[in-house]
């Protein structure tokens, strides 16, 4: 067979005044006004709800209770596990072009019907602006799904050389037992992709996305309910995560992990299932997209307008929260008066407030912890000698979580927030002596432990060269004369090293590998 041809989903431009955009804000306005819902666990299929309710609240208008969602316990950990290891047999035995089938019609539903509704509830559970829910919860999402699919059936045609009087073959199987998918609340499409990925493969998955997601992950389960996924292959459970931990990494039957999240946690998750990996009956796959402090580099040659530009979308696109945020910036000397004037006006047009209203270029950060912890970067910068604010700098959690998109100088590459992830609107700038760029792409290179996201701005082909070859090992995805975000799937696979992961590009074949255990045959005639 040969599966449907894989194109990126167009981008709806929701130009003002026009059908679409009226009827996604008609949508944000009746989940806005709906009487609180009441999101279950999704266990075998079923809707599993608890007495423990908790509330869900947009973060930029947190007094509004959107409803509640049901937290769960170690039996209902135990519970997800039975469910999918009780769909595993069917579902890996499935032939793969009805596993595709599931996810094709999945992304269609999302391209279509589901469309408005998933994207109301990212910019209502998660505080992204309509452009960057479309990009994200949309376009992405669909993505994921119809490129992995094209992998996927690329992946199984790949098949060793026979001769006569011999057949030899690869059998793709799932992996035996059970896929373990921690999701975060930055990316509705990576929460979705965790989990179709390997279940595309033909494994089952019990998923805990992340609290501050539930919203949109109920959209994705409708959708894959929809789309014909059957009961028990993805069981979402909301759970906190030591409890999850403890049952899941002490089952016999746990394959693997796909985890996006901090690099602390995934540190840990590692070290728990080595320290379990006696009680395995196979060694468990570790996937995992971790922190990132991604950084922007400018040559003396870069044209200054392309560098303000690349800062300000690229540090605070989402308000700063995606993985690939530009967070530490190295500006020379003969063009930083040009980069920040023009810094600064750009920064002057955005407006910041609900994503109701699409002109709203910035909105509230995730949660109330991740407030407080920008806001204590904030303080601590304002106080020190070797750093100035030069934008921004105010924040307020009155009505919702608002912080200023802020821009640091400092004369101190080592200075705390050019080594630590804030995963907010703040972005440090260090200007180095434009003849320093040798020196300055080490420092590049060694400030960071981590390794997910940079970019090189320059005219000078040299200079280019210089970069990739002096940062290779610095960045998972780099980026020449553009923002470090805003990787498309099938254009920019995906994912960092060192700190920042595992490397298993999201949104390619390298992925869908991992939640694969090959079968080699030979028969003889
Ligand atoms: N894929 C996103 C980006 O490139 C980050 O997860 O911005």
């Amino acid at each position: 067979f040969k599966v449907p041809e894989a194109i990126n989903e167009p981008v709806n431009a929701y130009a003002p005044g026009c059908e679409k955009r009226a009827s996604l804000l008609n949508k944000y306005k009746e989940m806005y006004n709906q009487a609180p819902i009441d999101v279950p666990m999704y266990i075998g299929g079923e809707e599993v709800r608890t007495d423990d309710k908790r509330p869900m609240n947009p973060p930029h208008d947190h007094k509004k209770v959107l409803g509640h969602f049901n937290y769960g316990d170690k039996s209902h950990v135990e519970a997800a596990i039975d469910a999918a290891l009780n769909a595993r047999l069917e579902w890996s035995e499935l032939p793969w072009e009805q596993r595709a089938s599931v996810f094709l019609k999945a992304a269609d539903l999302i391209a279509g019907p589901f469309r408005n509704e998933i994207n109301a509830a990212t910019m209502l559970g998660q505080s992204k602006n309509l452009m960057q829910t479309e990009i994200d919860a949309a376009c992405e999402l669909i993505d994921f799904l119809r490129f992995n699919v094209k992998f996927m059936t690329d992946m199984y045609k790949e098949q060793p050389i026979s001769s006569p009087g011999m057949w030899n073959r690869t059998e793709y199987r799932a992996l035996e037992g059970f896929i373990f998918a921690i999701t975060p609340f930055n990316f509705t499409a990576i929460a979705g992709n965790l989990c179709a990925a390997p279940a595309m493969m033909g494994n089952v998955v019990v998923w805990k996305p992340a609290e501050t997601q539930v919203y949109s992950a109920e959209v994705i389960m409708k959708v894959f309910k929809a789309a014909g996924l059957p009961d028990g292959v993805i069981n979402m459970i909301t759970v906190d995560g030591p409890t999850a931990g403890d049952v899941v990494f002490n089952h016999k039957d746990f394959s693997g992990l796909h985890f996006t999240g901090s690099t602390g946690v995934f540190r840990h998750l590692w070290k728990e299932i080595g320290m379990n990996l006696d009680k395995y009956r196979t060694y468990p796959r570790i996937v995992g997209e971790t922190g990132g402090k991604d950084f922007i580099v400018a040559h003396k040659s870069a044209v200054p307008k392309q560098v303000s530009t690349a800062i300000a979308r690229g540090a605070f696109e989402f308000q700063g929260q995606k993985c690939s945020a530009a967070s530490r910036v190295y500006v020379p000397n003969n063009i930083w008066a040009e980069v920040k004037e023009d810094l600064v006006a750009q920064m002057s047009t955005f407006k910041m407030g609900s994503p109701e209203d699409p002109s709203n270029f910035i909105t509230a950060v995730i949660d109330e912890r991740a407030f407080d912890k920008i806001a204590g970067y904030i303080d601590f910068i304002k106080e020190q000698n070797d750093a100035e604010i030069i934008a921004g700098g105010n924040y307020d959690k009155s009505v919702g979580y608002f912080i200023e998109p802020t821009v640091v100088v400092t004369s101190n590459p080592n200075f705390r927030t050019m080594e630590e992830e804030i995963f907010g609107p703040v972005v440090t700038i260090y200007v180095y002596d434009a003849e320093d760029f040798d020196a300055t792409l080490k420092l590049v290179d060694e400030t960071s432990e981590y390794a997910l996201t940079g970019s090189i701005l320059a005219q000078d082909r040299y200079a280019i060269n210089k970069a990739v070859v002096a940062l290779r090992n610095a960045a998972g995805n780099f980026y020449i004369n553009d923002k470090p975000t805003g990787a498309v799937v099938g254009q920019q696979p995906f994912g960092g090293a060192r700190g920042s992961g595992t490397n298993d590009k999201a949104g390619a074949a390298m992925n869908l590998m991992r939640w694969i255990s090959a079968r080699t045959i030979k028969e003889t005639f």
